[in-house]
């Protein structure tokens, strides 16, 4: 069951021969996928060889194999984690009756919901990418980014499975719909809104890979709960895929940090006006793209009270992070939970029932998680000497969504007026100049184990091969 058959047209390892009617669907929904990937996917890029990783098991171990292959020919494919044995429901209303291996009618329109939305991010971000390697700071960033592009690709495909499955003639169209929305379109636009926001420069590309792939994560994690059998399992598989996006993002950021910082010194520094002059991206305008990503993602997380959400974990769709290790009673009726509003000017904490601000559990699961990474960030600045250090701003900070949408709030979480958020917001959130400046240092950097003056070399390469590794040949 874990290893992938290849031979087939669409690989997978679901036994897809054996369901003629699902096997013709998907083979009439592939030509389509593959016209989007050529019309929306990384741009200029169809015959070059890339150093791509594909899986060949499901096993956590040894699971990819490594080789040049144009994108256009990786092999996509249909991929879900062994099934566990008398898989138990563990956690709504339904705690301790069998998974379902079917879409229960009542549920239906909502595991559509769930299914689409999640996999709408999947094309959205290779289309919110695409442009990017163009002005590609090496060979190994490149590599990079097709990976993460052609693995988004792939949940696409994971999402679109379930659809033509267990959704029959609606799951065909809304697999369909897939392929015809556009990131940041008018009139099709993709469903949520920071999947609709340019990532114009690679900073921005290592902040969204960073922040925007880790709400990937916990989305996962929690539909990697559900009582849909099914959605756990492909879930738990998209899962090990996203690691490495998140590590592109992490380690991204911090290459970008440890040139500054490298610059700072040499020239004995921190004006911004002289780091620019010098090429590299100043501290301050790290902190401001870093404002602008957290807080644009942790809105992917909903409104901080839903009564969706409620309902999505009692029927047991979708759990909590790390459900099966908390220690509650995984129905949480009658529990309370503390989410922020504005009360006379203040932000006041204020109890809620658990159940309707699960949303916002989820999110601050999110926020403790991504506050990781930012101090590995501020070792590398505590390491070169410099007193300076990057933070996560307060959650209420820029929020579009929820009772805190719209409200002005500082990044250090103070309820401000306008005037003093007008003062301050070139300060706190990136500006046309500063998008300007980092676009201005976007150049095409190619030749093996060159690096962009921004970037410092990663400190080793994909797969243990040498960093100036030929990862893409153009051809
Ligand atoms: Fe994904
Ligand atoms: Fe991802």
């Amino acid at each position: 069951m874990s290893s992938i058959n290849y031979s087939e047209k669409i690989p997978n390892n679901v036994n897809l021969s054996e369901d003629r009617t699902l096997q013709r669907a998907l083979e009439q929904w592939q030509p389509n996928y593959l016209q989007w990937w050529g019309d929306m996917g990384p741009d200029g890029s169809q015959d070059f060889d890339v150093y791509l990783r594909t899986a060949v098991s499901v096993d956590p171990q040894g699971w990819a194999q490594f080789g040049h292959v144009k994108m256009p020919d990786y092999r996509w494919g249909i991929f879900l984690n062994p099934a566990e044995k008398d898989r138990k429901i563990h956690f709504g209303d339904h705690k301790g009756e069998d998974a379902w291996q079917d879409v229960p009618g009542e549920y239906r329109a909502n595991l559509r919901r769930i299914i689409v939305t999640q996999g709408d991010t999947e094309p959205a971000s290779v289309e919110q990418q695409r442009h990017l390697g163009l002005t590609c700071p090496s060979q190994y960033d490149l590599r990079n980014l097709f990976q993460v592009n052609v693995e988004e690709g792939r949940h696409l495909w994971a999402m679109v499975y379930l659809l033509h499955k267990y959704f029959g003639r609606d799951g065909r169209e809304e697999g369909e719909a897939l392929l015809e929305r556009r990131s940041g379109q008018q009139d099709n636009p993709r469903i949520l809104q920071a999947f609709n926001e340019e990532t114009p420069d690679w900073l921005s590309f290592f902040m969204f890979t960073y922040f925007t792939d880790r709400d990937g994560k916990f989305q996962l994690c929690a539909l990697a709960e559900s009582s849909f059998d099914p959605l756990a399992r492909t879930t738990k598989f998209m899962l090990t895929e996203e690691a490495h996006h998140m590590f592109v993002g992490e380690s991204g950021v911090s290459r970008v940090i440890q040139r500054t910082c490298q610059v700072m010194n040499e020239l004995k520094t921190d004006d911004p006006a002289k780091l620019r002059a010098a090429g590299v991206i100043d501290l301050p305008t790290i902190q401001r793209y870093l404002n602008f990503h957290f807080s644009v993602t942790i809105d992917l997380f909903g409104a901080d009270q839903s009564s969706n959400a409620a309902t999505f974990y009692s029927t047991g769709l979708k759990g909590r992070y790390e459900e099966g290790k908390r220690t509650d009673d995984h129905q949480l009726r009658g529990q309370s939970y503390k989410v922020l509003e504005v009360q006379n000017g203040m932000l006041v904490e204020k109890e809620v029932p658990m159940l309707n601000a699960l949303n916002e559990v989820l999110r601050d699961d999110y926020i403790t998680d991504s506050k990781g990474g930012v101090e590995r960030w501020n070792k590398v600045i505590e390491k070169a000497g410099i007193p300076f250090r990057l933070t996560v701003p307060h959650k209420a900070f820029h929020r579009n969504i929820g009772a805190l949408a719209g409200v002005k709030v500082s990044p250090d979480g103070r309820h401000i007026h306008d005037h003093e958020w007008n003062q301050n917001v070139e300060s706190w959130l990136p500006t046309d100049e500063d998008r300007a400046f980092v676009a201005s240092l976007m150049g095409r950097v190619v030749e093996p184990g060159k690096f962009a003056n921004w970037i410092a070399p990663p400190v080793m390469g994909i797969n243990r091969q040498p960093v100036d590794f030929e990862y893409v040949r153009f051809n």
